[in-house]
């Protein structure tokens, strides 16, 4: 594999830009957009925080703030909210789980009560809720599995029912839907390909079929699209690319031309990424633009485990790593 070098493109990453950015996020209490963030507030910092550690500066967090305001989410029945006095879900309990995790706090949660409430999400079929509501998508099971297994904890749930729910969403061009017969979907297919990894059960996908699925979605400007006849977008450079590195195939795609495209979809003046060009910012794709990059090997950055999308420091601190990843 050759090595990729920050010379052989026409722009570089703002580094100081991207952390300052991060830096900023949380000093905006006096704009409308952070109030109407406030319910995704817990996934966003999961996002910053991410991102902000895959740029190699995770001096710029104070980490115990975080953990409290983290803590100060959960709720009685143990899974978390979006934000303080929310209703719990899986989407925010995965990434408080995880965040308490990259901060090296998870000792100071109540995780017998976290791995109670996402066990009882789980549905005889072996498909998992979202929340007491019922919504059931293979985003769910993602979220269960990955939340249980860094607490050390999958032999709270049935797994081998986990996996053939898994496999029952699994589509003839060797993706995966949302749920049983629902289209082939990059997000899903990271969710489900995710799913099996993390419970070693990888045999199930076929892997030269998804991956030339995958490998479809890069489109002529070097970026990646979610499904067939839509545009190119940052989040999908991790969404396809994610699961290409697990299923051993992101050769596949031309990595040059995609951090080409990742790259400009940074705003260079205020720092952050956008969907694509010229777009306003966020920190979701920023997140995603950055991992990207560190997936595809560009200089300088921290490591982010393709399973699941935190540091691989913080994976191996955890001890959860099953096998290393291109
Ligand atoms: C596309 O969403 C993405 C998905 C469906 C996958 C979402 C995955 C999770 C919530 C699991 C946790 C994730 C991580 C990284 C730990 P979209 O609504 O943008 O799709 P669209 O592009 O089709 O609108
Ligand atoms: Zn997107």
């Amino acid at each position: 594999m050759s090595e990729i070098k920050v010379e052989q493109f026409p722009i570089k990453l703002e580094v100081e830009k991207h952390l300052k950015y991060l830096k900023e996020l949380n000093n905006h209490q006096d704009e409308l957009e952070y109030w109407l963030s406030e319910a995704l507030r817990l996934n966003g910092i999961y996002w910053g925080v991410t991102a902000t550690y895959i740029l190699d500066h995770p001096e710029i967090y104070d980490s115990k703030e975080i953990s409290k305001f983290i803590l100060s989410c959960q709720n009685e029945d143990g899974g978390f909210g979006g934000c303080t006095d929310h209703d719990s879900h899986l989407l925010y309990t995965l990434s408080a789980i995880q965040v308490l995790a990259i901060c090296d706090t998870l000792s100071e949660v109540n995780k017998d009560k976290v791995v109670k409430y996402v066990a009882k999400l789980q549905n005889p079929d072996g498909s998992f809720s979202g929340d007491e509501w019922g919504e059931v998508d293979t985003r769910f099971s993602y979220c269960a599995l990955s939340c249980l297994k860094i607490l050390h904890r999958l032999d709270a749930v049935d797994v081998p029912k986990a996996v053939e729910y898994v496999k029952k969403c699994m589509n003839f061009d060797g993706g995966f839907g949302s749920v049983e017969s629902a289209e082939s979907h990059s997000g899903q297919i990271f969710c489900c390909v995710g799913a099996l990894a993390i419970v070693d059960r990888l045999d199930i996908v076929d892997a030269d079929k998804l991956g030339w699925w995958l490998a479809e979605r890069q489109l002529p400007n070097g970026g990646l699209n979610g499904r067939p006849e839509k545009l190119e977008d940052v989040c999908y450079s991790w969404w396809v690319l994610s699961s290409l590195s697990i299923i051993d195939r992101i050769h596949w795609i031309n990595k040059e031309k995609l951090i080409n495209f990742i790259l400009s979809c940074q705003d260079t003046e205020t720092g952050g990424f956008s969907d694509r060009q010229g777009d306003m910012v966020d920190v979701f794709h920023t997140l995603f633009g950055i991992t990207g990059l560190s997936l595809l090997g560009y200089p300088n950055l921290a490591k982010v485990d393709p399973v699941y999308c935190m540091p691989v420091s913080t994976i191996e601190r955890l001890n959860i790593k099953t096998r290393t990843y291109n």
